[in-house]
């Protein structure tokens, strides 16, 4: 069986593709079979994972919008990636005018079910028709939240476009929780934020909180996860343990 996350938060810089990289990596390292599908018109996941967008003849954006199969445009990598770049950009408009194009990404990845463990999708920084295509395919939202910058009215607005999506096109749904990136425990804010937001919005906050850590964007220009990058480093193990912790949430 496969499991689909989607990795969703329409603020951008609060570590989604950071995250679906990393918890995709140390996945592979617990031995397990993992596809990421950038979602984002910028390509920040695809070019995190050693490529340049900008060299990618097939994305997924032939898969939403010429119905290319998706094992066509697969590269591997320190996980299988699903690329994407600025060609996607078009994509809303195309799908706009297209009956079911809520289910583009659903439809596509009916096609390797069974082929990997876990499918983590990384939703651009929005809530339009991506971010909709990412939800609609997915059993289960993660959230990556800034401890420090929270905005809480956006966490509010992002549960109810997940209330829209169980209604309309994916009823068995669920927030399987938020991740706490860029976290400096020395700031009172951010622990403060911290302890509040799993009782104001219901939903589980994962521990342990990712540290802040210029190594994550060192590692993002090297075009490798943190994991690869500094493998005992602290980000790195946290992330090990936030998989640990995911898997047994399943
Ligand atoms: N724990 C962290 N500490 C410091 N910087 C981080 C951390 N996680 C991610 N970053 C950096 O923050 C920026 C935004 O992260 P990114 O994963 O691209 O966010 P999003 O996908 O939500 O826009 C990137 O430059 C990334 O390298
Ligand atoms: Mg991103």
């Amino acid at each position: 069986m496969t499991h689909r996350l989607a990795f969703a938060n329409q603020k951008g810089g609060v570590a989604k593709t950071t995250s679906v990289l990393a918890i995709g990596v140390a996945l592979v390292e617990r031995g397990r079979r993992v596809l990421a599908v950038d979602l984002d018109p910028q390509g920040a996941l695809t070019f995190a994972c050693g490529f340049d967008p900008d060299d990618m003849d097939e994305t997924v954006n032939d898969v939403l919008v010429r119905r290319l199969p998706v094992e066509k445009v697969i590269v591997s990598a320190e996980v299988d990636l699903v690329p994407s770049n600025i060609d996607l950009a078009g994509a809303e408009a195309v799908l706009l005018t297209k009956t079911g194009r809520e289910f583009a990404l659903q439809r596509a990845l009916a096609d390797l079910e069974g082929r990997y463990d876990y499918v983590l999708v990384d939703c651009p920084p929005s809530l339009g028709i991506l971010t909709i295509n990412g939800l609609t395919a997915c059993g289960h939202v993660v959230v990556p939240l800034q401890c420090e910058a929270l905005s809480h009215r956006g966490v509010g607005q992002l549960l109810e476009t997940v209330g829209d999506i169980r209604h309309f096109t994916n009823p068995a749904l669920e927030v399987l929780g938020v991740i706490p990136t860029l976290y400096d425990g020395r700031s009172r804010h951010a622990r403060t934020v911290l302890a509040d937001v799993g009782g104001r919005y219901g939903v589980n906050v994962f521990e342990p909180p990712v540290p802040r850590s210029i190594r994550f964007a060192e590692a993002a220009q090297a075009g490798r996860s943190i994991l690869a990058y500094a493998p005992s480093h602290p980000g790195a193990e946290a992330y090990r343990a936030l998989a640990a912790t995911i898997e047994d949430s399943l």
